[in-house]
């Protein structure tokens, strides 16, 4: 028998489709599988997690949507001048056609109205196509957290956008609107 090592090639999304809105209670489940396919066990958030959280006046939870399915989510905290970017997943088919820029954009839009012009994360050092689409934003490393995830013991990398007010950094976030067609 011959078996034949087939990747299923991703879907391709006209990026003017995709909608962002508010993630719904309804939308839990689907983040919920969605968000298997993107984190390891240790990084997974219950269902209980989200509806918390939907009810938290300092979070903010976007989804993205495409013909009328979630393929993407992303969530946020803001404690004072400060946001923390929580959580951020495309679809796995869904991969590689702006989508989880979009969302980071959207929800660093999200985090002005709630008062915040400094912005962190963390990352896994190894995760280069999350590190790659931070640097597109703007985010500097400025710290590692040592052994930060249980599961292989990787290291955390904290991620800072120090000033969302300063000129040159509105100038890269409209540059990558922009080109976003926003
Ligand atoms: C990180 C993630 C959200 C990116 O979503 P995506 O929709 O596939 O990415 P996009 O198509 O929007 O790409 C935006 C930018 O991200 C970077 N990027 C995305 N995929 C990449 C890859 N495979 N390799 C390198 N850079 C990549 C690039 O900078 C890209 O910009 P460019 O196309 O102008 O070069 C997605 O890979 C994902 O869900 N990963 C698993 C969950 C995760 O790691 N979340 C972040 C945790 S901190």
């Amino acid at each position: 028998m011959i078996f034949v090592d087939t990747i299923p090639e991703p879907f391709r999304v006209p990026l003017q489709e995709v909608s962002i809105r508010k993630m719904w209670a309804s939308d839990i489940e689907t983040v919920a599988k969605l968000q298997r396919e993107s984190f390891s066990k240790v990084e997974t958030w219950s269902p209980q997690s989200y509806v918390t959280e939907l009810a938290n006046k300092s979070a903010a939870y976007l989804v993205a949507v495409y013909q009328e399915r979630v393929v993407g989510f992303g969530g946020i905290w803001t404690v004072m001048d400060e946001v923390h970017i929580t959580i951020l997943g495309v679809s796995l088919a869904y991969r590689g056609n702006k989508i989880g820029d979009l969302l980071l954009s959207e929800l660093l839009i999200a985090s002005w109205g709630m008062g915040a012009t400094r912005a962190t994360l963390e990352v896994r050092e190894t995760n280069d196509a999350a590190q790659k689409l931070y640097e597109k934003y703007g985010f500097v490393h400025v710290a590692i957290r040592k052994a930060y995830y249980s599961d292989n013991g990787e290291n955390a990398d904290i991620l800072w956008i120090n000033d969302m007010l300063a000129p040159e950094w509105r100038d890269l976030f409209e540059r990558n609107r922009a080109a976003l067609g926003r």
